[in-house]
């Protein structure tokens, strides 16, 4: 599962000021922030492995399509008759994208807007306008680039590069951490769009500590203690831990009542924490005991970072007549905001030439798996498994 890469193009001693143990690491270069060099070896070494691209509610019906992402790992997402596909979004005539990035259409066939090609569902050519005509053109040769992909508990993932690990072995130690929530039984309600000038690592950082709760987020400090819970240890790419909610509060809203019911089957710990998951490189999948809220993050740019933000509740909420979810969504929705402002304040901050990594204080564990795990990546290692 370590596969080797070139290293990213930063300096290495940077790189392993990070990776050294906990106490006496320093967060990554600055340049991993702001070169968009290393934006670019990232793309090509991190975001081509196992990335995750959606939820398979985006895609319903068959016939449903759905670009995301661009550039070197730009997928085309099909609902077919019987599963959904993932494609290289590019045209095997000349390339035109076959959709563009976060578009959405539904057809009986893929059609790229050029040429008018169109391809099954399956990805196979079924028309190449005047071609009839053309000696030798064998069709069956045309078809679309066709991805790895796994529905993980109703997220779909990607491979582009097809030569990751095994995905079992990505998300080593998760399968019981999510499982109980049947995350693939929930369903999504309500999402919001960010686009945030900020690097993605920034994003996922802010994420892993709660050091900053007390300072930025008064409201979420009085339903969950900022010092309260634990991160855990496991084999995977993916990392993370939980926190603690307070006696009397039912989850994570303003108040700490719950204006929805709990997901079954949730142990007694479950049912007072919240579990907060990085699915390394971008998902951010956070446990409540009534609700599933996902970030999925798009990095757009070095300082640029898309974030859709989904909630999902059990049906037994989500189809009662008159269900507000607002409970949960105003909650986060305001937490986000208080996020983001500091986040994209780092990254202003970062762009000072006299920003040096600084060193993480004990709260700031969760950081320091990530940073460790990207740094690792940089220095030629284990840059996806
Ligand atoms: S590039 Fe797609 S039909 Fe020509
Ligand atoms: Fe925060």
């Amino acid at each position: 599962m370590f596969k080797q890469h070139p290293p990213a193009p930063l300096p290495a001693d940077g790189v392993a000021a990070a990776m050294a143990p906990f106490g006496q690491s320093r967060m990554l270069p600055r340049e991993a922030y702001v070169d968009p060099a290393v934006f670019a070896w990232e793309q090509q070494h991190i975001f081509s492995g196992w990335t995750c691209v959606g939820h398979a509610s985006d895609l319903a019906a068959v016939g449903a399509q759905k670009a995301v992402g661009t550039g070197a790992n730009a997928v085309l997402l099909v609902r077919g008759e019987d599963t959904v596909r993932a494609f290289a979004n590019t045209c095997r005539h000349r390339g035109h994208e076959l959709l563009a990035c976060n578009a959405t259409t539904r057809g009986r066939s893929i059609v790229c807007p050029y040429h008018s090609w169109s391809y099954r569902l399956d990805g196979s050519l079924r028309n190449a306008p005047h071609f009839s005509k053309v000696e030798g053109f064998q069709p069956d040769e045309f078809g679309l680039a066709e991805l790895r992909l796994v529905n993980w508990h109703g997220w779909l993932f990607v491979d582009p590069s097809g030569e990751d690990a095994d995905f079992a072995e990505h998300v080593a130690g998760w399968e019981d951490v999510v499982a109980p929530y049947r995350p693939e039984d929930l369903v999504v309600v309500d999402r919001h769009s960010y686009e945030l000038e900020t690097n993605w690592k920034v994003i996922a950082e802010n994420y892993q500590e709660c050091y900053h709760c007390s300072t930025i987020h008064p409201e979420l400090s009085r339903i969950s203690p900022p010092t309260s819970g634990e991160n855990l240890a496991t084999a995977g790419s993916w990392m993370g831990g939980w926190m603690s909610i307070i006696e009397g509060a039912e989850t994570m809203s303003l108040t700490g009542a719950s204006g929805g019911v709990a997901i079954k089957g949730l142990s007694e710990h479950e049912l007072h924490t919240v579990m907060y998951v990085v699915g390394y490189p971008n998902l951010l999948v956070s446990l409540h005991p009534d609700y599933v809220m996902t970030h999925l993050m798009t990095p757009l740019a070095v300082d640029r970072t898309h974030v859709e933000c989904a909630w999902a509740f059990p049906t037994e909420a989500a189809e009662k007549p008159g269900f507000d979810p607002s409970y949960a969504v105003d909650f986060w929705d305001l937490t986000n905001r208080q996020d983001w402002a500091a986040c994209e304040s780092v990254q202003r901050g970062l762009a000072s030439q006299h920003a040096r990594p600084g060193p993480l204080a004990p709260d700031e564990d969760g950081v320091y798996q990530f940073v460790s795990r990207v740094a690792k990546a940089y220095s030629g290692g284990a840059a996806r498994g």
